[in-house]
């Protein structure tokens, strides 16, 4: 096990009807920006509890924030925490509303021209793009933010990242900043119940990969983040056909949206390799072709593992063997290889089970094109198979053109 350190500092406040914590939680004097998105915190209730518990204080709201959440639509904001004096943002929603709210926090302190001394200076301006992938040093200052979570998928109720796309170059970004955690994030369940099954299963695709992402590389002897990882997968499986038969089962969806917080929180990848590959790949599909997050994941993460077999079938026979109880009758090197091409089936089925097709034909997709076209993508980034993606920084534009044409 490596060398690491663990931060965490946002509060999280689980359970039923704690959407009314917001009253102790927020600051009385705040001047609120409440941030959401297209209109569904207003179908459920959410809307209406939130303002409720939020009481006399100052609030003004932008709405409008989509999946995938736009630069061109977060900067809007920048006008009314301006003019308005804004020193709290409350984000209440989905992950994407959330990420954008992070960005936003984070770009209405942007002062711009903070470069590291001697670096390359390619983006001379005070535009908030300039710090997404660190193009530029990172930012030094945030609004502080907070969030009512309303889908179990991306885990940023109680983690640092965000996710940003840009229409006009259909580019996809992923950020992080210490300064981006919220303060607390409010986690009622039953604000879940209205999710589409579409939601509910992409959600569950998405925690699924997070876990794996930190979970399937090579053997660490790291038992204990391990059997994390794997109580995750598990339950995952057990607990996922259940909800899409029950939406609305509380105890069903408080599991699922635990197992979503607890998969990226920065909990189970410390002191283990990590591989990111099928996110960096995902990306792509939804930058380019539109199609959901979860959606891209189940799509690639398969291929991906059939491409890395022989450095990741260790891991996957584990994983076949604990997680799946699958067992060959081949003896020796033979008997964990077929484990490990199990696996990958099982979780193929397991993706579609929940609805979520896992081949690029599935969105009306042309993989061959998508092949070519992202490949392209990756290589003019710099990217190479010795300097890549993926645990071992193995997998460049070669490799991502094999795993995107298979599927
Ligand atoms: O916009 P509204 O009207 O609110 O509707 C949303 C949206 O259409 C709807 N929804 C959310 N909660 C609902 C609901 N509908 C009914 N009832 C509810 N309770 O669901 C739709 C999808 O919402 P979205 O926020 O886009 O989904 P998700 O939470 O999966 O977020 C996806 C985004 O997060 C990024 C992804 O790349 C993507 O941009 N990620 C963020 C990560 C992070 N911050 O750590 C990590 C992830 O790997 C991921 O990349
Ligand atoms: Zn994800």
């Amino acid at each position: 096990m490596r060398n690491f350190s663990f931060l965490n500092p946002t509060k999280l406040i689980f359970g039923k009807n704690t959407i009314a914590e917001l009253a102790k939680e927020v600051p009385q004097n705040a001047r609120v920006l409440l941030t959401y998105g297209g209109g569904s915190i207003k179908k459920n209730g959410v809307y209406e509890s939130t303002k409720k518990a939020l009481g006399s204080r100052v609030v003004f709201e932008f709405g409008g924030i989509e999946p995938n959440p736009r630069y061109e639509t977060c900067v809007k904001s920048l006008e009314i925490i301006k003019k308005e004096g804004i020193d709290f943002l409350l984000s209440v929603g989905g992950g994407s509303v959330l990420d954008g709210t992070k960005f936003i926090a984070l770009a209405a302190k942007y002062k711009g021209k903070v470069y590291a001394k001697g670096s390359t200076v390619e983006y001379k301006s005070e535009d908030p793009w300039n710090f997404m992938c660190g193009r530029e040093f990172p930012p030094t200052e945030a609004l502080p933010l907070a969030s009512v979570l309303t889908l179990p998928a991306t885990g940023s109720e109680s983690n640092a990242n965000f996710v940003i796309s840009r229409d006009s170059t259909q580019e996809k970004f992923g950020g992080w900043s210490p300064l981006v955690y919220p303060k607390f994030s409010i986690l009622d369940p039953e604000t879940t119940f209205t999710l589409p099954a579409k939601q509910t299963a992409n959600g569950i695709v998405d925690t699924f990969v997070h876990t794996m992402e930190q979970y399937l590389t090579y053997p660490e002897y790291a038992p204990l983040q391990d059997r994390w990882a794997e109580s995750i997968l598990t339950t995952l499986i057990e607990q996922g056909p259940i909800v899409i038969e029950q939406p609305n089962n509380y105890e069903v969806r408080a599991t699922l949206m635990w197992a979503a917080t607890m998969a990226l929180n920065g909990l189970i990848s410390r002191g283990v390799p990590e591989d990111w590959a099928t996110h960096g790949i995902g990306h792509e599909l939804t930058a380019f072709y539109g199609i959901d997050h979860g959606q891209s994941l189940a799509v690639v993460m398969p291929g991906l593992w059939r491409n890395q077999f022989e450095k990741k079938k260790a891991k996957l026979a584990q994983y076949g063997h604990r997680v799946w109880g699958l067992l060959s009758h081949k003896r020796g090197q033979e008997g964990h290889d077929e484990t490990a091409e199990l696996a990958i089936e099982k979780t193929e089925e397991f993706f579609e089970s929940l609805g979520v097709p896992t081949k690029l034909s599935g969105y009306g997709v042309n993989a061959a094109e998508a092949a070519e076209k992202i490949s392209k993508r990756f290589e003019s980034r710099g990217l190479t198979s010795e300097k890549g993606l993926g645990e071992n920084a193995c997998i460049g534009p070669k490799e991502i053109k094999e795993i995107l044409e298979s599927r």
